[in-house]
């Protein structure tokens, strides 16, 4: 589906930006790694407070562990990504011990910070909401009172289609979005 924006003027690396499902094997070069971090390190938060935690695996027992963390349906594509990262986000401020309800937000604002980084540098990433939280939680050496796992991404280069299961395959073309009108009104 061409996805065709609504509004001149926007940043193509916006609707550009999209979660593919065929990932090549070959590693992550570790400048880019960390320029996807630091991409995220500049997210905005609440109070700055900077909620998310990022642990990933580019190799080795941390990748084999982060792999069993994903549901199986995610594995499938997952699998082959070689660097997994575990989005988390802390739900209470450190200097007050206060309820911090903005959190998850912020924890998104620097996932699509990363993943926009990512693009940039020729990489792509997808997130998973299926995975089993109490495994990352175990596998991150993090416990839920700390900080909440929310989101799994799989990082990489792109991958060859062909190379997907068929019924994935058949799936794998960026998708379209609500009209604007849908979700945006002016007061
Ligand atoms: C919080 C979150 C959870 C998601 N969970 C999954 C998932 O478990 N499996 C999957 O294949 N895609 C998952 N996705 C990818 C979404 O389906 C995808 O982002 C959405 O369809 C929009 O497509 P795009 O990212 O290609 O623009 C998730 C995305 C987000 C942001």
């Amino acid at each position: 589906m061409p996805r065709i924006p609504q509004a001149d003027r926007v940043d193509p690396r916006f609707p550009e930006r999209w979660s593919p499902r065929a990932f090549d094997p070959r590693p992550v070069d570790a400048q880019d790694l960390a320029a996807l971090f630091e991409a995220a390190r500049w997210a905005p938060s609440a109070s700055n407070e900077q909620p998310w935690r990022f642990v990933y695996a580019d190799g080795g027992p941390g990748l084999d562990a982060l792999r069993q963390v994903v549901n199986d349906s995610n594995r499938r594509w997952a699998g082959k990504a070689p660097v997994l990262c575990v989005v988390f986000a802390r739900r209470t401020f450190e200097k007050s011990g206060k309820d911090n309800r903005w959190a998850p937000f912020d924890a998104g604002a620097a996932w699509q910070s990363l993943a926009l980084q990512a693009r940039s540098l020729g990489l792509v990433t997808h997130a998973m909401g299926g995975f089993s939280v109490q495994a990352a939680h175990d596998a991150c050496g993090i416990a839920p009172e700390e900080a909440e796992a929310i989101c799994v991404i799989a990082i990489g280069h792109p991958g060859r289609v062909e190379e997907l299961p068929e019924d994935l395959a058949n799936r794998e073309a960026p998708n379209g979005r609500r009209p604007v009108e849908e979700w945006l009104r002016r007061l």
